[in-house]
């Protein structure tokens, strides 16, 4: 949610800064600019709509080896040219860029104004070039600290200053930003996505830290100016994972790169020796693992659906009550921290601001949290006592599909761990392992039916509403089913239990509105088999997730059918059609999906 670039060194900023843009623009994408510091002066070009417009609007040679930029999504103020970052100060010799949100900038800017100073954008931001450019301090470092004193809320900002035209001064509270240390060269950015064509030596700013960054050094500081003595670490990316390669779309390529990726996530973790998943990271030993009394699980969107699916795994094979909710509600319901329930939070991400502050709640409250968490060194992967990397590599759609298969991996590997540190037995354990052993063949079978799903798609993409439906294990299944093709294709797609449809939505069923039902060959099989013959007896188009061989009766139903694995993991396998349901859907209507309107990956805002 909105990305920050920063770049001093030898080379000319801009295309550096572009370059960058471009990789972040996932982040944020409704508007976008740059200022750099050219031997004329400061210099910025900034508009409305995406990266590609502003690099159009750039002289093909723009001088200046210091500068910094941003791509947007709008919180305060709309999507226009004035609203875009970097913002100035009145002479136009301050500029900052700054992702959050500023709490009190309604206060801030009626002082300003009062003070005689002209405003020029409705953003928040805005007032942190005008507080650093009337600062009073000898230091463009201790003009950044006073006017951070003033300001609440969450950020992470780059400041340029004509008048200190050797270095950049960043910092940061609630909202990520990295140092990437290069030779004779240092550049800044939100993400890591903008660094690791340029460098893999990389320092993670902490909440409240700042630093001041030359092309040949950096120093970071606490609030009351003391060192923090950073040392860089290595990160272990490369570039090219977050390029689109022959691709047309960032979507597909991590659809198509699940296989892979499923295979990552469980690489080095089945112990086939005592049946179970062997977790490094979770730093809970089988004593204090037996004293969990219950598991609560934090995350938004579909990472909360997929907490869905996790804790329904944990219940079945740990024998421990389990329950999702969303993070985003959690610290708002002022909630009871248990201490023998053990808290997850799950995120793709790792910087999602809800996610983070439910987080926070659980520790200020003295609660054991751990993170189920894709990106290294992400906020809340730092912020967790301990956790579960997914390993799916960098997932730069908005829409999220191979994190979340990792997800639900690591959901199933942390309740095979669980279990059988509790009452699942050595051969239901070994049962599992297996299961897990085959996913990611089993998963790219399914990728190999893409052209018969997308057939399937197309129809679907042509109703204005849908349901997608599912039961029990299913029910997360459908939710997330209908929360991809909501995204991307602004169909209006609402899941329900199947259970459920016959108290209420069961009305709206026609021939103009479809149902997506996720019927797994389980137990369950005879009771979603009623369920689609009431849809059908009412004219309702039906399209089944299911099982070769699942006899779903005589219904008219679109068979969509995925291989059998154990029943607990299932749910992992069925999701994978409805992702391509989604994407094929969207391709259909032509929309843009890897940046679907009005959204932007990683909601770094609350
Ligand atoms: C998924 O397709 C969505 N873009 C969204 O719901 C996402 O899962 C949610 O915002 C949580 O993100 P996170 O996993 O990065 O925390």
């Amino acid at each position: 949610m909105c990305g920050i670039v920063g770049y001093v060194g030898r080379q000319a900023a801009a295309p550096v800064l572009l370059e960058g843009l471009a990789r972040l623009e996932y982040r944020g994408y409704d508007s976008a600019g740059v200022g750099v510091l050219a031997p004329s002066g400061v210099r910025v070009v900034k508009t409305a709509g995406r990266v590609r417009d502003l690099a159009a609007l750039l002289p093909k040679r723009m001088a200046g080896r210091v500068g910094i930029a941003h791509t947007r999504w709008a919180t305060h103020g709309a999507a226009t040219d004035a609203n875009a970052h970097p913002h100035s100060d009145e002479s136009g010799r301050v500029l900052v860029v700054h992702n959050g949100i500023l709490d009190n900038a309604a206060a801030l800017r009626r002082r300003l104004v009062d003070e005689g100073v002209a405003l020029t954008s409705e953003t928040d931001s805005e007032v942190l070039a005008h507080l650093i450019a009337r600062s009073s301090a000898e230091t463009l470092e201790g003009a950044v600290l006073e006017a951070l004193a003033a300001v609440e809320g969450t950020y992470g900002i780059a400041v340029l200053h004509a008048d200190y035209p050797d270095r950049l001064v960043v910092a940061r509270n609630g909202s990520p930003l990295i140092l990437g240390i290069g030779e004779h060269e240092m550049h800044v950015a939100s993400d890591l996505a903008a660094l690791v064509r340029y460098t893999t030596q990389v320092v993670h700013l902490d909440d409240g830290e700042l630093a001041s960054v030359t092309a040949d050094a950096f120093t970071t500081f606490g609030p009351d100016r003391s060192p923090t003595h950073k040392q860089p670490v290595t990160v272990d990316l490369d570039a090219a994972d977050f390029d689109l390669g022959d691709h047309e779309h960032f979507m597909r390529k991590e659809i198509l790169e699940q296989p892979v990726a499923a295979e990552r996530v469980i690489r080095g973790r089945l112990d086939d020796r005592f049946a179970t998943a062997r977790l490094g990271g979770l730093e809970i030993d089988a004593r204090q693992t037996r004293e969990i009394d219950r598991v609560v699980i934090l995350g938004c969107g579909s990472a909360h659906y997929v907490g869905q699916l996790g804790a329904g795994l944990i219940e079945e094979l740990g024998r421990i009550p389990a329950s999702a909710e969303p993070a985003s509600e959690f610290r708002y319901r002022n909630p009871v921290i248990e201490a023998r329930t053990l808290y997850v939070a799950v995120s793709q991400s790792g910087e999602t601001a809800d996610t983070l502050m439910a987080v926070k709640e659980v520790k200020r409250k003295g609660g054991r949290v751990i993170g189920l968490v894709n990106v290294v060194g992400s906020s809340i992967a730092r912020e967790c006592d301990g956790g579960v990397y997914l390993h799916a590599g960098p997932e730069v759609a908005v829409a999220s599909t191979k994190a979340l298969t990792n997800m639900a991996l690591g959901f199933a590997l942390l309740a095979l761990h669980l279990g059988r540190v509790r009452d699942l037995s050595a051969t239901d354990g070994a049962r599992l392992l297996a299961g897990l052993r085959r996913l990611p063949d089993q998963i790219a079978t399914v990728l190999e039916d893409e052209q018969a799903i997308a057939a399937v798609a197309k129809q679907l993409a042509e109703a204005e509403s849908l349901f997608f439906v599912g039961r029990v294990r299913g029910y997360p299944v459908a939710r997330e089913g209908a929360q991809k093709f909501k995204e991307i294709s602004y169909r209006h797609a609402e899941a329900y239990q199947t259970s459920e449809l016959k108290h209420g939505p069961l009305a709206l069923i026609s021939p103009s509105v479809p149902t997506v039902a996720v019927v797994p060959d389980d137990e369950l099989l005879g009771r979603n088999v009623g369920a689609l013959q009431e849809i059908a007896a009412r004219g309702g188009p039906l399209v089944a997730l299911t099982h070769p061989g699942a006899d779903l009766g005589d219904v008219p139903v679109e068979r969509i059918d995925v291989p059998k694995n154990e029943p607990e993991l299932d749910p992992i396998l069925l999701t994978i059609p409805a992702q391509l349901l989604a994407y094929h859907a969207a391709l259909t209507l032509g929309h843009d999906i890897d940046k679907p309107r009005n959204l932007a990956k990683s909601v770094t805002v609350e």
